[in-house]
């Protein structure tokens, strides 16, 4: 019998002093651990990162945890999805292991005071839209690998800058965990799935289909010869424009140092932030 297909207990781990002897129990046994953070409100896009980390794990660890530390005084942590007996069930129906959930307290002691700031990859994009951002996440993605000790980490490319981001923190700080990437998922009609889609009435979905569309479109001028980044730009923006999204971004940077650049080479990366109605999206394309 296959006993990725067999439904097995899940177990819920609050505190990190339990997390960590756990996975020094399973390191003796000579256990790979894998670990998909989230923030829970799983969906598709978070399901293909658990598949992904199942198969090449023995041990899957999912973390839940709403890390206020990466949102920003007027943001949507108070009203950020929360559902956590679905993401459970959706965990144990897709072999995870044990997911990992501490509440803020547990997570950061009252007198927390250590911040892990990775410089340059996070000053474009969301660093500039949003300050303080991936200093939350860098800190939170942090403690969750001293929690929890993983082999490998499973991001999507969804959050490129996340992604980029977790790269260099792990390069630099030594950290020994292999870093791996999922690609983005889409609804059909090419909306890439995220947490927050939730909060989208059916016209702002219909209107928010743009988004994916111009970086479709943007790759096709790519293709048939354009290099030059700012006429790509400004088409994306006057088709996004045309449905009444306030731009926070639509740029085309550098895939490694996720700087702007004028003329595309053999690759670059695409990447927009919008607000559609009160919503914030994010998506992006690789143009190569
Ligand atoms: P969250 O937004 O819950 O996303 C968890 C992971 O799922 C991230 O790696 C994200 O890139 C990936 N993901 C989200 N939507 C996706 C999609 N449509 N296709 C593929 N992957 C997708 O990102 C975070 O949480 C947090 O910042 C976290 C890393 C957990 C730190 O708090």
């Amino acid at each position: 019998m296959n006993i990725r297909s067999s439904k097995k207990m899940i177990k819920v781990i609050k505190k990190v002093r339990a997390m960590q002897k756990l996975a020094d129990l399973l390191r003796r046994e000579g256990k790979t651990i894998g670990l998909v953070p989230t923030m829970g409100a799983l969906h598709d896009g978070h399901l293909s990162l658990i598949k992904k980390c199942v198969k090449a794990s023995d041990v899957t660890v999912l973390s839940v945890f709403v890390n206020r530390l990466q949102f920003g005084p007027k943001e949507d942590f108070g009203n950020y999805p929360r559902q956590f007996a679905m993401d459970k069930k959706l965990a144990a129906d897709n072999g995870v292991d044990y997911i990992f959930a501490p509440s803020h307290e547990d997570f950061y002691n009252s007198d927390f005071s250590s911040f892990v700031d990775v410089e340059g990859v996070t000053k474009n994009l969301c660093g500039s839209a949003r300050p303080g951002h991936f200093i939350g996440v860098a800190t939170a993605v942090t403690k969750l690998f001293t929690a929890i000790k993983p082999h490998k980490a499973f991001f999507g490319e969804k959050d490129f800058q996340q992604f980029v981001t977790i790269k260099k923190l792990v390069a630099d700080l030594n950290i020994d965990v292999k870093i791996y990437s999922g690609k983005i998922i889409r609804e059909k009609n090419g909306l890439a799935l995220s947490s927050r889609n939730a909060y989208l009435s059916d016209d702002e979905r219909e209107r928010a289909l743009v988004l994916y569309r111009s970086l479709v479109e943007a790759k096709r001028l790519f293709i048939a010869g354009e290099k030059n980044a700012l006429k790509i730009i400004n088409n994306a923006v006057n088709s996004i424009e045309s449905q009444e999204i306030e731009i926070d971004y639509v740029k085309i940077v550098d895939i490694n140092s996720l700087a702007d650049i004028k003329r595309i080479g053999e690759k670059a990366l695409m990447a927009i932030a919008a607000k559609v109605g009160k919503t914030r999206l994010i998506d992006n394309i690789v143009l190569k």
